[in-house]
């Protein structure tokens, strides 16, 4: 992880809540932010994952605690986020960043696996800001949704992805019209193809798909966990204030391209 717009100690006594914190890029926030000096709670629901994710951010001189919770289940999520307040204090930045995804056409998808991915990616974004509300620091706190491309993109195989996300960021943009006023700001990212990511390995994981995915991608390259987190520390951080209600793509311009662009260069579809 380099810091590299950002002094570390940026984040000092800040509390930062994390879902699905375990791996991929919200593992990568929780470094970036624990590097700046907040203290981390990390949320999953895989116990063992969960204190592996621990063991590595303490590893790495982070300040971090696991909470094990299914963001579809509000009561011990409520739970967790009551002990953190109890523990730390007031959450500065709430990260939702707990999503589920398979590649699959829509007729190869029951009622409950296309409900699997809405309950953990949308349901479970709202459950973590309903239940986070009255934890917030007020005015000054922050939450950023992690949402996808596929939220603005049609894309093949990704109906579920593409219904859950859709109401991941208008979601983000309703409750920062409803926040505003208790100064609690919320924002989405959208992630496009980023390295070592159990997305990318289910989008993207042969070669091949990596290869064609580069060569249409304007940037040419996949993006990196510390490529999301920048944009994060930048929307959590004070230089971000006036920053409310936005949807930001880190994603090398795929998003410049349309889904079946996409589509086509990973799934062959
Ligand atoms: C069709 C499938 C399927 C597949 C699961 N199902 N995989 N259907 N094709 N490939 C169906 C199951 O048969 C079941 O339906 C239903 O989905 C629920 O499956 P479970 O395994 O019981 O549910 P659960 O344990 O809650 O798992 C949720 C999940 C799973 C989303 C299905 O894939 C998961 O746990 N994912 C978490 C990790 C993950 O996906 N990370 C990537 C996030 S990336 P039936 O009818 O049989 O009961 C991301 C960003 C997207 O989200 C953007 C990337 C660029």
């Amino acid at each position: 992880m380099t810091l590299s717009v950002f002094r570390q100690g940026l984040f000092t006594n800040k509390v930062v809540f994390i879902t699905g914190g375990s791996s991929g890029i919200n593992l990568g926030l929780a470094e970036a932010f624990g590097t700046a000096g907040a203290k981390v709670a990390i949320n999953g629901r895989n116990t063992a994952k969960l204190n592996d994710a621990v063991a590595y951010l303490h590893q790495k001189g982070v300040f971090a605690a696991g909470y094990a919770a299914d963001v579809r289940e509000y009561e011990r999520l409520a739970q967790a986020l009551q002990t953190v307040r109890d523990s730390w204090g007031p959450i500065d930045v709430l990260v939702c960043g707990a999503a589920g995804n398979f590649p699959s056409p829509a007729v190869g998808m029951s009622a409950n696996a296309f409900k699997s991915v809405v309950d953990i990616d949308l349901l479970g974004t709202f459950n973590t800001c309903r239940a986070a509300f009255e934890h917030l620091r007020k005015p000054g706190a922050c939450v950023l949704n992690i949402s996808a491309p596929q939220a603005s993109q049609p894309m093949a195989m990704q109906a579920h992805v593409c219904a859950a996300k859709a109401g991941v960021d208008m979601l983000t943009r309703s409750l920062a019209l409803e926040w505003g006023g208790a100064g609690v700001r919320l924002n989405s990212i959208c992630p496009g193809p980023i390295d070592e990511t159990e997305g990318m390995k289910r989008l993207a994981g042969a070669p091949e798909a990596r290869e064609k995915l580069t060569q249409v991608l304007p940037l040419q390259r996949f993006g990196t966990k510390d490529d999301v987190a920048q944009m994060a520390l930048f929307l959590a951080s004070p230089a971000a204030s006036y920053v409310t209600g936005g949807i930001f793509p880190v994603d090398g311009g795929q998003s410049l391209l349309g889904g079946a662009v996409i589509t086509q260069a990973i799934l062959g579809g």
